[in-house]
């Protein structure tokens, strides 16, 4: 289950900023609970301006105008990726430029002028360098980085707001489901959906996400840790776990649904369909039927929180379905492929990762 606690910055600063290398975090505790850390990037701009450029400014909260656009009409975007250290403490990003096209892309979806790739990578460099001590020791978790991009603007009438905010804060993370690692248990929901034909589900806007927060919490109170959701348009395909993208795999072919228009285009869903061909396993984009996933021998979640976690069980209308999982599994081999990249283990062969320092 992931926690909810906070920590300030006061809470866990080391007692002189002189050059200390680490911050004082319980590195081996780490989950997915919020550590507020040192900086944060922010840059305003108003709608007719380009960007304005950025700055490092101390963690703090921001002050927002009640009728800032993004408090009532929802105008929003957020992302999300990882800064890792390698063994040799240097640190690294993974695809940043990915999350600068999928904020450029909701941007124009939301009515939003978004940063340019290169003001998204240096602004998230930027933070993470400035924040350095928070990235983890190797193989301890890493640094959480979430971009946002809102509507700061002050408006009544419905319409986009005259001036947006790019922000970029961290926090050090460790695993999204911690204490479910190894597995987690899924339920099929089949009353509220994520995403609509039409609407924004093929972007990640911060609209998406508390619409199944009353499901997810029945669902957790029942013992899962979190819901698959099912397409609006017929309730019969799925779509995406509330807080990821979801994989099923069948004799030597993975499926993943297809992204058209309701599912995230996840980078770890891109990455891992990557190195699964490599592998020479074959894969689809397709709608996937309930009864394919009963039928799978293997299930996983992907996203850069839960990076690549293997399902052990679905239960759906009141029936439990079992998965391959453990080191014999396919998405054991995937995620080791993955992470293995990711913390500078394996040779990154694909220009995914970014050196910052
Ligand atoms: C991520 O994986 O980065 C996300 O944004 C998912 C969020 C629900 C934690």
């Amino acid at each position: 289950m992931a926690p909810s606690s906070i920590q300030s910055p006061a809470a866990t600063q080391p007692d002189s900023d002189g050059g200390e290398k680490y911050a004082k975090v319980n590195w081996d505790e780490l989950d997915f609970s919020l550590t507020c850390t040192d900086y944060m990037y922010v840059a305003r701009f108003s709608a007719e301006d380009k960007f304005s450029p950025g700055n490092i400014t101390p963690y703090r909260n921001i002050e927002l105008s009640p009728a800032a656009a993004v408090l009532h009409y929802g105008q929003g975007l957020f992302e999300g990726l990882k800064a890792y250290r390698r063994e040799d403490g240097r640190i690294m990003l993974f695809r940043p430029d990915q999350n600068a096209l999928r904020m450029q892309m909701g941007a124009e979806r939301m009515f939003m002028p978004a940063p340019s790739t290169e003001q998204f990578v240096d602004a998230v460099k930027q933070t993470v360098l400035a924040n350095k001590r928070w990235v983890p020791p190797h193989g301890k978790g890493s640094l959480y980085v979430r971009p946002m991009l809102f509507g700061t603007g002050a408006i009544l009438g419905l319409g986009p707001a005259p001036e947006c905010t790019f922000l970029v804060f961290t926090s050090p993370t460790g695993h999204y489901y911690k204490g479910s690692e190894k597995a987690v248990n899924l339920c099929i929901e089949k009353k509220f959906h994520r995403a609509t034909p039409g609407g924004t589900g093929g972007i990640k806007s911060i609209t998406n996400y508390s619409p199944v927060f009353e499901a997810l919490k029945g669902a957790k109170a029942k013992g899962f840790d979190d819901i698959i959701l099912l397409d609006a348009a017929t309730g019969k395909y799925i779509e995406e776990i509330a807080s990821c993208n979801i994989f099923i795999l069948k004799g030597d072919t993975l499926s993943t649904p297809e992204t058209l228009g309701t599912i995230l285009p996840g980078i770890t869903r891109k990455s891992i369909i990557e190195l699964a061909k490599e592998l020479n396993y074959k894969v689809e984009e397709r709608l996937i039927p309930v009864e394919d996933v009963l039928a799978a021998d293997e299930v996983f979640c992907t996203g850069t929180a839960v990076v690549v976690t293997p399902v052990g069980s679905i239960t759906y209308e009141g029936k439990r379905t079992e998965y391959r999982t453990g080191e014999g599994a396919v998405s054991h081999k995937l995620r080791a492929m993955l992470t293995g990249i990711q913390t500078g283990l394996l040779m990154d062969s694909k220009g995914w990762t970014v050196l910052i320092d």
